[in-house]
C-alpha cells in the first residue's frame, strides 16, 4: 500500500521561494543601515513571541520567511552593517554567501576524500593558493612536508596544534597513557581565552599554562618567556607548546614571532601562530613584517570569516609537518576502511581535526578568492586600514581623548581622558542608540573603547559618522 504522498518542498517551489530568500538577503544588505545595529531586545523577548509548542502541521514558506522581519530581526544584531566596529568583524560577501549556499545545495560530509574528491581536493588546492598570498613558508605547502585545512574557528585549530605538540613532546604517548602533570604551554597575558580552553580539553591543565608578560605595547616579553622556560626544566617539567598571536583580541599587539621562534628553536618547543583577524594584512605585502618569524612556525592559523570576506565559519590552519598533526588525531576504524586510504594517495581531512564529519567550506572561500583577486582582497584591506589609520589620528589631536595602544592596522583603542564611567557613560549611550556599535576592553587596568574597521562594506562615511557620534556623546558625558 505504497503512498506518493509527499511533505517535501517540490524543485519548483524550491526555485520559487530560493528566489524569495536571495531577494530577501539582497534587500536585507541594502536596508541594514535602517536597523538599530545591536539588537534592543530584552533577555528572553524573542523567544515570548515564539509559539509555546511546534507545529502539527507544515505552514506556508511565505508564512515562515515573513516571521523573519516579525520575529526574528528585531533580536538580530547586524554584523554585516557597515556601522559595526565590535570586537573583531565576522564579515561576509556576495560571492561568500552564494558559495556557502552551494555548499549546503550540494551537502556532500567530507570526511574522507572517498566520501566526495572534490570537497577534499578543492580545500587542498585552495589553502595552497593562499601560502605565497600570504607569504606563508613553503613549508605549508601540501607538495611539501605540511599542509592546509579549513577548521571551524581559531579555537580548534589553537586546540589541535596543542595536541599535536603534546604528543611530539611525549614521543607520542599521551594519547595512549594520558598526561603525567608535566607539561607545559606558553602564552600572554593577552592571548585569546581560546588557549586556556585549549589547556583543559588537551588535559594540559590550565596551572600548566604560562601567561607570560607584556611589554608597554602588550607584545609577549621574549626573555621573560625564556626564564620561564628554563625554570621549568629546572623543575623537571616538559615545556612543550608556545602560542604567539599576530594581532591580540584586546588590543591587536604583535607579539615578536622571530625572537619566540629562536627560543622554541633552542627548546624544541612547538610554535603556533594565532592571526586570527590580522592574518588577513598579510595580503599586502607592506603589512607582511608584522609576521617576520613566521617562517620558523610550526603552526599557524587565520580566520577569513573575520576579515577576509568569507561568511562564519572557516578558519584556515597550517602545519609545517602533517604527519605529526594525523598522527596525533587519526583512528581508523573498519566502517571507514577505503582503497583511496589504504594506498596513502589521498588526504582525508578527518585526520586533521577534532569532527569526523565536515562541509564543503572550501566552496565560499574560493568564490571569495576568484571573485575580488588578490587584487580586490588588498584594495579593500587597505581601505579598511587607512580608515582606521584617520581615526585614530582624529583621537590624536583631540585634548579629551587619548590612543591606549599602538595601532599597526585597523583596531584603534582610545579612551576619554575623564575616566572608566565617562567611556562606559558613552559606550552605552552610542550602542543604545543603534547609530554604531563598538565595543570595550581594559588596558592598564582602565576601561578602554575599541573600534575596529573591517566590515566588509564600512566605507569612510561611516567612520566619519561614528568620529561625529563620539565626539556628540562625549560633550554629554
Ligand atoms: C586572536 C584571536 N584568536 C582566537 C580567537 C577566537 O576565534 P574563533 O571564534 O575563531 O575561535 C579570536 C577571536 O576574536 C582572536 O581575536
Amino acid at each position: 500500500m505504497s503512498s506518493e504522498k509527499t511533505f517535501h518542498m517540490t524543485p519548483d517551489e524550491f526555485r520559487r521561494y530560493g528566489h524569495a530568500v536571495v531577494d530577501w538577503i539582497a534587500d536585507y544588505y541594502s536596508r541594514i543601515e535602517s536597523f538599530p545595529v545591536l539588537s534592543q531586545v530584552k533577555p528572553g523577548q524573542i523567544r515570548a513571541s515564539l509559539p509555546e509548542v511546534a507545529p502539527e502541521k507544515g505552514e506556508r514558506f511565505d508564512t515562515i520567511l515573513n516571521d523573519i522581519d516579525k520575529l526574528i530581526l528585531p533580536g538580530i544584531t547586524h554584523w554585516q552593517s557597515p556601522n559595526f566596529f565590535a570586537y573583531f568583524p565576522s564579515n561576509a560577501s556576495g560571492p561568500a554567501i552564494l558559495g556557502d549556499l552551494l555548499s549546503s545545495g550540494l551537502d556532500v560530509q567530507g570526511m574522507l576524500w572517498s566520501t566526495s574528491p572534490a570537497c577534499t581536493e578543492l580545500e587542498t588546492h585552495v589553502l595552497d593558493w593562499l601560502v605565497p598570498m600570504l607569504g606563508l613558508p613553503g613549508k605549508f605547502l601540501s607538495s611539501s612536508t605540511g599542509g592546509g585545512v579549513i577548521q571551524d574557528t581559531a579555537s580548534s585549530s589553537s586546540l589541535c596544534a596543542l595536541l599535536a605538540a603534546r604528543e611530539r613532546a611525549t614521543n607520542y604517548t599521551s594519547n595512549q597513557k594520558g598526561c603525567d602533570g608535566r607539561i607545559v604551554a606558553y602564552a600572554s597575558t593577552q592571548t585569546h581565552s581560546s588557549l586556556e580552553k585549549a589547556a583543559m580539553v588537551a588535559g594540559i591543565g590550565v596551572n600548566n599554562l604560562r601567561l607570560i608578560e607584556v611589554d608597554e605595547n602588550f607584545a609577549v616579553r621574549p626573555e621573560v618567556l625564556a626564564k620561564q622556560i628554563e625554570a621549568d626544566k629546572r623543575a623537571g617539567l616538559l615545556p612543550s607548546f608556545v602560542c604567539a598571536t599576530i594581532g591580540t583580541t584586546s588590543s591587536n599587539a604583535m607579539d615578536p614571532i622571530a625572537e619566540i621562534a629562536r627560543i622554541c628553536r633552542q627548546h624544541d618547543l612547538w610554535l603556533h601562530v594565532d592571526a586570527a583577524m590580522s592574518g588577513t594584512a598579510a595580503l599586502c605585502p607592506e603589512f607582511r613584517h608584522l609576521q617576520n618569524g613566521v617562517e620558523f612556525a610550526d603552526s599557524y592559523c587565520f580566520n577569513p570569516h573575520k576579515w577576509m570576506f568569507t561568511n562564519f565559519d572557516c578558519d584556515c590552519f597550517w602545519v609545517a609537518d602533517r604527519k605529526a598533526l594525523i598522527k596525533t588525531l587519526s583512528i581508523l576504524p573498519e566502517y571507514l576502511r577505503n582503497q583511496a586510504t589504504e594506498m596513502g594517495a589521498v588526504i582525508d581531512y578527518r585526520d586533521w581535526h577534532i569532527p569526523l564529519g565536515r562541509r564543503f567550506r572550501s566552496l565560499k572561500l574560493w568564490f571569495v578568492i576568484r571573485h575580488y583577486g588578490l587584487e580586490g582582497l588588498q584594495h579593500h584591506v587597505r581601505e579598511h586600514v587607512r580608515l582606521a589609520q584617520q581615526f585614530a589620528d582624529w583621537v590624536r589631536k583631540d585634548d579629551r581623548f587619548e590612543l591606549v595602544a599602538p595601532v599597526p592596522l585597523n583596531l584603534v583603542c582610545f579612551r576619554h581622558k575623564a575616566g572608566d564611567e565617562a567611556n562606559q557613560i558613552i559606550m552605552d549611550r552610542l550602542n543604545r542608540s543603534g547609530d554604531l556599535f563598538l565595543t570595550h576592553t581594559k588596558l592598564n587596568g582602565k576601561l578602554t573603547l575599541r573600534l575596529c574597521v573591517g566590515q566588509t562594506n564600512t566605507q569612510e562615511r561611516h567612520v566619519v559618522n561614528a568620529w561625529k557620534r563620539i565626539c556628540e556623546e562625549a560633550e554629554e558625558a
